[in-house]
């Protein structure tokens, strides 16, 4: 018996994996992480499946499902929003797996992040202007930030800042970003991209705030910051240069 991890993706329902989708279709159980999952996607699990909600539940509660279903001989489809590999819990429950001895697989899911630049329609890395995107948070009641990361830390980098779980604290967060980028680096909030809600708003660190005040975001919000939001004057990328192509591309590399 299994219990596999999937990324459900942003929130739009058909932005989860064939595999992912494939996987709930076919485990008798399915344990989901509250609101951030469409409702939709569980249409996928099978008839009389056992779906739980797990936003009210604490770790041992979670844990206590994973081994019930295993004793019953069922494979448990394990759904949180966007992808796994951050602020998915998925580390504490791996632990928990490996002492119960419960095997496991995780499949990706699309972050939002991703979802965020697609709504903006634009590329986060852009030569010669941003060449690394920082995906962070600020401190919360639940976790506080190492020290170490801190925002300034990042922005003296001036890399793309992809921010989550923070919309809270935007004020706070322009002060401390504002001396590294300046008051005219464009910044966007990009709320519930993917879902029919989603709504878009685009500044730079000096309007941002103001703007987002004349329609308040709870939550689901992602806050982006840098060059590569708004820049258009950068040089082509040498991947498609034909004395590139010449060079590099006959040979296969
Ligand atoms: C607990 S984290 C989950 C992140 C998720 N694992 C991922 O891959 O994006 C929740 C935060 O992610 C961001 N987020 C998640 N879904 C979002 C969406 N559809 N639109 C904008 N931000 C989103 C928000 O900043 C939210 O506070």
């Amino acid at each position: 018996m299994t219990v596999h991890f999937i990324g459900a993706g942003p929130g739009a329902p058909d932005l989860i994996t064939v595999r992912g989708r494939d996987l709930l279709a076919r485990c008798p159980v399915c344990l989901y992480a509250g609101s951030l999952v469409p409702a939709a996607l569980l249409d996928h699990c099978p008839p009389g499946a056992r779906i739980v909600d797990t936003a009210p539940l604490s770790l041992d509660e979670i844990a206590a499902e994973f081994s019930r279903a295993t004793a019953a001989g069922h494979d448990v489809a394990r759904l949180h929003s966007g992808d796994l590999s951050i602020w998915s819990a998925l580390g504490e429950q791996l632990r928990r797996l490996d002492r119960l001895g419960i095997p496991y697989t995780i499949t990706p899911g699309v972050p939002s992040f991703a979802a965020a630049a697609a709504a903006l329609g634009r590329e986060l890395t852009l030569p010669e202007v941003a060449q690394s995107v920082v995906l962070t948070r600020t401190s919360g009641r639940a976790s506080a930030m190492p020290e170490g990361e801190s925002l300034a830390a990042f922005a003296a980098t001036r890399a793309t800042l992809a921010i989550h779980l923070s919309i809270h604290v935007l004020d706070q967060l322009v002060a401390e970003l504002t001396p590294h980028y300046g008051a005219d680096c464009p910044a966007a909030i990009v709320y519930r991209a993917s879902w029919p809600e989603q709504r878009i708003v685009r500044g730079t660190l000096a309007t941002i705030a103001a703007l987002a005040r004349e329609a308040p975001m709870e939550r689901t919000a992602l806050i982006l910051v840098g060059a590569a939001l708004a820049a258009d004057d950068f040089r082509d990328s040498a991947l498609y240069d034909p004395g590139y192509q010449r060079r590099f591309r006959g040979r296969g590399e």
